[in-house]
């Protein structure tokens, strides 16, 4: 029968999933990542025939390695930057990921962001409780609108196609992007402009919001002179992966109102934040939950499941990146 090692709970239809098949399943018992230690000596367990991971795992060659049965580590995320593909690659091991299912999900909550700064929501909730609130004013907490502005997209995939889906379909806003890779028909569709570089973008939007990969040519894609290109008005919405943004520069330009503010939903050094940025009151920061509603982890983890029975049916895997 064969062996699953899972390395923090996931919701239970994945597991069902996985359970339906008779394969036997161990779970790390706590809530909570892993040490590395940990994480390899649970592999040596058993041995196991697939790894369901997180993207808080890092996985490399001596991960592989403990796991020297496993066909697949199937990550439960759509990125996979924790991941070391060549290391992979070297050991003939299948990578799977979540793709799709969050699309959706993180392109809503993109604009839960840029409502809430824009409309200065996280402010204003503080604000009440306190008990500041002394009756209706002309000149209360003034925010600014979405509707009409010009949006940029640092990253026109999935997610960010469907973010500027809603802003030109709910908002009316202009569309700007930058992409490696142009998307003519979604500009017909949309009225999206393209624009070759990512500064072209940064100097024209009222909102920048990145939706790259992590990848070595987008660490820090957004950097001090990119941030000081922004219109003073602007601001910059960060659902991707935190070290696509330069966060000092970032606090930097926060504090001297270099752009108006930022709402952020990933950082550098996850779970660390960048000293100073909790400090300021024009950032809004989340604890990376772009993907976290009821629904779309429960297909994340239906997704990862169906990835690992696939390959252990000697299938392809319906969501493999390599
Ligand atoms: C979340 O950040 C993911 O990649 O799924
Ligand atoms: C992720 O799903 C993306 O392509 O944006």
């Amino acid at each position: 029968m064969a062996k699953i090692y899972i390395t923090r709970k996931i919701p239970e239809s994945g597991i069902n999933k996985l359970r339906e098949k008779g394969y036997e399943i161990d779970i790390n018992p706590e809530d909570r990542v892993l040490s590395r230690e940990e994480l390899l000596e649970a592999l040596k367990q058993k041995p196991y025939d697939a790894v369901l991971c997180l993207l808080t795992d890092k996985i490399d060659g001596e991960v592989f390695d403990a796991a020297p049965n496993a066909k697949i580590f199937a990550n439960y995320a759509v990125g996979y930057n924790n991941i070391d593909l060549d290391a992979a690659r070297e050991r003939g091991v299948l990578i799977g990921n979540t793709p799709g299912v969050l699309t959706e999900t993180v392109a809503e909550y993109t604009f839960a962001l840029m409502l809430a700064i824009a409309h200065r929501v996280v402010e204003a909730d503080k604000f009440t409780r306190a008990g500041k609130y002394k009756g209706w004013a002309p000149m209360l907490l003034l925010g600014t609108d979405l509707s009409n502005k010009t949006l940029g997209i640092v990253g026109l995939g999935r997610i960010g196609s469907r973010v500027a889906y809603h802003a030109v379909k709910g908002f009316g806003m202009r569309v700007l992007y930058y992409d490696i890779k142009r998307n003519e028909e979604f500009e017909k569709e949309y009225g999206a402009e393209f624009r070759e570089s990512v500064d072209d973008v940064m100097k024209e939007a009222d909102f920048v919001s990145v939706h790259v990969p992590l990848l070595d040519s987008t660490v820090h894609l957004i950097n001090k002179e990119r941030l000081e290109a922004m219109k003073s008005s602007a601001f910059l919405i960060n659902t991707s992966r935190g070290p696509v943004v330069d966060e000092k520069a970032l606090v930097e330009a926060l504090k001297n109102k270099t752009i108006k503010g930022a709402a952020l939903d990933v950082y550098e050094n996850e779970p660390e934040l960048e000293p100073g940025l909790a400090d300021l009151e024009n950032v809004i920061i989340t604890p990376h939950i772009a993907s976290a509603t009821e629904e779309t982890r429960s297909k994340m983890a239906d997704l990862a499941a169906e990835n690992i029975i696939a390959a252990l049916e000697g299938g392809t895997p319906p969501h493999l990146v390599n």
